[in-house]
């Protein structure tokens, strides 16, 4: 089986997948983090991603969806945990129709991580990353020990260019336009479940927890 995991920027959505990679064999697919290995290598797609990624708007549905077809073909794995993707309509459709092609498992359910605004504020703002693991870190909720230095590889810790405010008011009126309308698209499939996403990241986890597969 495989699962969507979705959510306003902030909602925890990285932070969870980490849990959930920690007690099962899914395999995890962040279109977010393959956008930033892209720009940090300088790649073709990295170049023609980066100003949207920056600026905290959507790329391009053809973009996400060839790219999303690529690692879907390269990894051979058929349970996955898509986190951030889809994030559109025609992100979801695509989605189901390149699962058949390729004999992934479908999507078994579509977790949901509902958060108030003023805890995703809080969240983005506050939000440190490790630039070379991608280990995620707030800076005080949950600092690195060391300030600036990454508790697990001793790489950097920095912000994000997209946790500036201007990027992060972009990047919740994209949610709001492109990404709640899935919440609908998914209940009527009766695959979607809301799943509280405030309190701590363990407590919230174990909300998540029954619908993995082990
Ligand atoms: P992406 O990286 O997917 O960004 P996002 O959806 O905005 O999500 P975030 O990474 O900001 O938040 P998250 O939900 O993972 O929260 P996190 O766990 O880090 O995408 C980035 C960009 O790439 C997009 O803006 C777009 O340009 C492009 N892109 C990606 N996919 C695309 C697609 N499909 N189509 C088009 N464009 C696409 O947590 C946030 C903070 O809160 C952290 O500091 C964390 O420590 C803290 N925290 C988390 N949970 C808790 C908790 N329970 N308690 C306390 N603190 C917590």
């Amino acid at each position: 089986m495989s699962l969507v995991l979705f959510g306003p920027p902030g909602a925890g959505k990285g932070t969870q997948s980490d849990l959930m990679l920690g007690k099962t064999k899914m395999m995890h697919m962040s279109t977010g983090n393959l956008f930033r290995d892209a720009i940090k290598n300088k790649t073709p797609l990295g170049v023609e991603a980066q100003s949207y990624v920056d600026a905290g708007k959507l790329v391009p549905d053809s973009v996400v969806i060839g790219l999303v077809r690529e690692f879907l073909e390269k990894n051979k794995v058929v349970d996955f945990i898509f986190d951030g993707f889809p994030r559109t309509m025609a992100q979801a459709e695509a989605l189901e129709n390149q699962i058949k092609e390729v004999g992934a498992q479908p999507i078994a359910k579509a977790l949901f991580l509902e958060v108030p605004h003023n805890v995703l504020m809080e969240r983005l703002g506050g939000r440190r990353v490790c630039k070379n693991c991608g280990a995620v870190y707030h800076a005080k909720l949950s600092p690195p020990k060391k300030e600036g230095v990454c508790d697990k590889c001793g790489g950097e810790v920095y912000q994000r260019k997209d946790d500036a405010p201007d990027a992060i008011e972009t990047r919740l009126e994209a949610y709001e336009k492109s990404t709640a309308p899935l919440k609908e698209y998914y209940q009527k499939k009766g695959l979607f479940i809301s799943i509280d996403g405030v309190g701590g990241s363990t407590d919230v986890f174990e909300r998540i927890r029954p619908f993995l597969k082990n």
